[in-house]
């Protein structure tokens, strides 16, 4: 994509029956990582998150709570959701909650559009439904234990617990007249469902048959009102969905609408069937575009099994961020995991890469470049002279990291773009090695010589946190301002990384480092 495109990512709106645990702030991080680096590349970038507030899960936790459904959303999105975002440190451009007048009063037009135009019709449901998937279960998706408290009924696979079965008068939406139009934008459009695996499965879904779907409850009344009919609420997921286009104006700014829309939808491979199947059917009914993709990352897994909250193996992410902070919590969790597959998180694996890549790697590096300007130039970065083959080789390295890394972000694959950086720091630390500038600094005739490999090193720290800034925020605000760079950081086109010069410049010395180092961290497994 050339840079000065528009780019719009979503996160899932988040359920507030609970607080948030680390697999909910690992969706967070990867679009806040991906749309840093657009807005670094001059991309006209927009980031939505937000949290899912209706519904049964959450009319139940809050009665069991004794509270009404308003407050506890309220509670739990000032004291939890909205914290998580500074906590691993998301730069958002909006919130939305589905309780907002703005969400509710575009969900309840976008219906009545639906119902005018004949796309939803009033029937009988019959059939089961799991509260905690919030989804509507044909039995064909249900297991029957073979032993334990539940034996004898049907239980969701997902959460291990028994459905509901539910015969109520509902509203449909005619979701089985989609079928063909939503196959061939799966053949036409290969990028539109990612990665390879999940539009696998979401291809062979819908070629079994797409069924209509309910669309409205009447047992309860914790949603926004069908307008036609006040007696039903609208179901949570045809609400939900509903955010990424009510929280940028449709119906009500179009021009926004259009400047925004459509967007990439980052989920985890869970929730990728109602993106990738409802979602799109919903808006071709309304004539609206679909959206550019549907990405479905892995999960988090803890004892080879997704983490959750509901199975007690819930890691709140401030444990992590409070030992290690939070540039080591995004940094960690992007390059460790493939992006798109699931991952296993472990504190070992956790601090043993904390001290070789960010310690001994990055944050040493910075401080011994930095140091040696400060002492054999009194802190002010020196002229070049001529460029041997070895400064050469720094200086393409920069350019390939950038190159691949941009490549790699825009194929949604962020651990090799860390990689690609990656790359540049070790090339430094070797080329560092190599050249030897303590002994270059002890024979005058080598002045001219220690000047050129310290600027070129100076040059290299310079990309480095210039491309390092939508992984590591906070570190490469301290490098860049150590370097004397001008501005913010995270202001600078991130594709001329490469060009920065640094000569002229007063450096400071690093103190404390970067990453300090992880013997002052123990404790970390008890935390
Ligand atoms: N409210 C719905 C989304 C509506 S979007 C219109 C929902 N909320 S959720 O809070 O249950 O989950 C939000 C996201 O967190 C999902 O993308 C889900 O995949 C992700 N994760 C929850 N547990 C996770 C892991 N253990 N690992 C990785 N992601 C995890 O679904």
């Amino acid at each position: 994509m050339p840079a000065g495109e528009r780019f719009t990512l979503t996160t899932p709106i988040f359920y507030v029956n609970d607080v948030p645990h680390i697999g909910h702030a690992y969706t967070e991080v990867a679009a806040d990582v991906l749309t840093r680096w657009h807005r670094q590349r001059g991309d006209d970038t927009w980031l939505l998150t937000g949290t899912d507030e209706h519904g049964q899960k959450i009319l139940r936790t809050a009665s069991a709570n004794g509270v009404d459904p308003k407050t506890w959303a309220d509670q739990l999105v000032e004291r939890a959701w909205k914290p998580l975002l500074a906590t691993i440190d998301i730069a958002n451009d909006d919130f939305i909650r589905t309780t907002e007048p703005r969400h509710e009063t575009a969900v309840a037009a976008f219906l009545q559009q639906l119902y005018d135009t004949g796309h939803i019709y009033a029937g009988d449901y019959e059939g089961y439904y799991c509260v905690g998937c919030e989804e509507y279960k044909p039995v064909a998706d249900l297991v029957s234990p073979e032993g334990g408290e539940f034996i004898g009924q049907l239980l969701c696979p997902i959460h291990g617990r028994p459905v509901e079965v539910l015969k109520e008068q509902n509203y449909f939406f005619r979701m089985s007249a989609f079928q063909d139009a939503l196959l061939e934008l799966y053949r036409t459009r290969p990028e539109f469902v990612q990665p390879e695996s999940v539009r696998n499965e979401i291809v062979q879904f819908v070629s079994q048959g797409l069924a209509d779907l309910s669309i409205s409850r009447s047992s309860f009344d914790w949603g926004i009102r069908v307008p036609w009919d006040e007696s039903h609420v609208v179901y949570v997921w045809f609400d939900a969905l509903l955010n990424y286009v009510t929280a940028i104006g449709w119906g009500v700014d179009e021009e926004n609408f259009q400047r925004r829309w459509p967007a990439v939808h980052l989920v985890g491979k869970d929730i990728a069937r109602f993106h990738a199947v409802i979602w799109p059917a919903m808006l071709m009914a309304a004539g609206l575009e679909v959206p550019r993709t549907v990405f479905g990352h892995g999960w988090l897994l803890v004892g080879g099994e997704k983490m959750s909250k509901s199975k007690l193996t819930g890691i709140a992410p401030n444990q992590i961020t409070d030992v290690f902070g939070s540039d080591a919590f995004r940094y960690y969790f992007l390059s460790a995991i493939t992006f798109g597959q699931d991952g296993s998180f472990s504190w070992e694996d956790l601090a043993a890469r904390y001290q070789a890549e960010l310690a001994n790697g990055f944050g040493n590096l910075a401080s011994r470049v930095i140091a040696m300007v400060a002492k054999y130039f009194d802190g002010v970065v020196p002229t070049p002279g001529a460029l041997a083959e070895a400064d050469l080789a720094v200086i393409e390295t920069a350019v390939a990291s950038t190159t691949e890394a941009d490549a790699a972000i825009e194929r949604f694959a962020p651990d090799h773009a860390i990689a690609a950086i990656r790359r540049l720091v070790d090339v430094l630390n070797g080329y560092v090695t190599e050249q030897e500038p303590w002994a270059l600094a002890k024979d005058p005739a080598d002045r001219e010589r220690l000047a050129t490999v310290l600027s070129t090193a100076t040059r290299g720290l310079g990309a480095l946190a210039i491309l390092l800034a939508p992984v590591l925020p906070k570190a490469t605000a301290r490098l860049w301002s150590a370097l004397g760079g001008d501005g913010e950081v995270s202001a600078q086109p991130i594709l001329d990384a490469a060009a920065f010069d640094g000569a002229g410049r007063v450096v400071t010395p690093l103190d404390p480092p970067l990453f300090p180092r992880v013997e002052t961290l123990e404790g970390a497994e008890s935390a």
